[in-house]
């Protein structure tokens, strides 16, 4: 148990150094670069993340590259469609219009890099997998 404990504490410190070193590099506007804080998604599976961060600042896409043709700005508003699933990433939609292969790396591949699952949640809104449910399926 406090194996498990230091872990979390080393790797949420490790995360929040890394955080910080991007900040000192370059501080981030969201006028910028989008909102800072990452969207996560719960439907239809936990947990799918999506960082503007990445998007916008690391890979210098334009807000009309997404919105609001792929998104609009309000999150959470894609989950609440029907076709928000993997069929349809292979087919050119949401994500799928650039993870394809070819502009970023393809939707069937790197499965973990946008699912998290409910741990990987836990730790980005800055709680612990016990508080989110410890014995919770991924
Ligand atoms: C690579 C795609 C992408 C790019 C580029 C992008 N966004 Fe987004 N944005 C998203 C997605 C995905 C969502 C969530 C939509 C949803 O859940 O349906 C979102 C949501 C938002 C929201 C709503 C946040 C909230 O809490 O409701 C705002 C505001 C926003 N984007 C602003 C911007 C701005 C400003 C830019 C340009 C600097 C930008 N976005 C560029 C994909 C993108
Ligand atoms: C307008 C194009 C575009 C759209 C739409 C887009 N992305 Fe990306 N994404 C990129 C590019 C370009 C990169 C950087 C190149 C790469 O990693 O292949 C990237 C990188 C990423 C990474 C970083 C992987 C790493 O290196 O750790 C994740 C995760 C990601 N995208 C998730 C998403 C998710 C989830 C969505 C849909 C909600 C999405 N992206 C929509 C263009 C896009
Ligand atoms: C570029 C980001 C991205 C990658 C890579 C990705 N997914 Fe997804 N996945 C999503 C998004 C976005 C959703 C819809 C939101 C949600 O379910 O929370 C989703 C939903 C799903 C769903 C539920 C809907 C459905 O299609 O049945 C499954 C299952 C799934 N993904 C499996 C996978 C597997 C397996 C892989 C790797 C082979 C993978 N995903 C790779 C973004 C991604």
């Amino acid at each position: 148990m406090f194996a498990v404990v230091l872990g979390v504490l080393l790797l949420s410190g490790a995360w929040l150094m890394a955080a910080e070193e991007k900040k000192a590099a370059e501080p981030y506007d969201e006028d910028t670069y989008g909102p800072e804080a990452p969207i996560i998604w719960d439907k239809p599976v936990k947990s799918v993340v999506f960082d503007h961060k990445i998007h916008t600042q690391a890979n210098e896409l334009s807000c009309d590259s997404c919105h609001d043709d792929l998104f609009t700005m309000e999150a959470g508003a894609a989950q609440e469609k029907d076709d928000f699933t993997m069929e349809t990433l292979y087919n050119g939609g949401y994500c799928g219009a650039c993870h394809d292969g070819s502009t970023a790396f393809a939707s069937n591949k790197r499965c973990t890099a946008c699912h998290i699952g409910v741990r990987g949640k836990a730790r980005l809104e800055g709680g612990t997998a016990a508080a989110a449910g410890g014995h919770a399926k991924e």
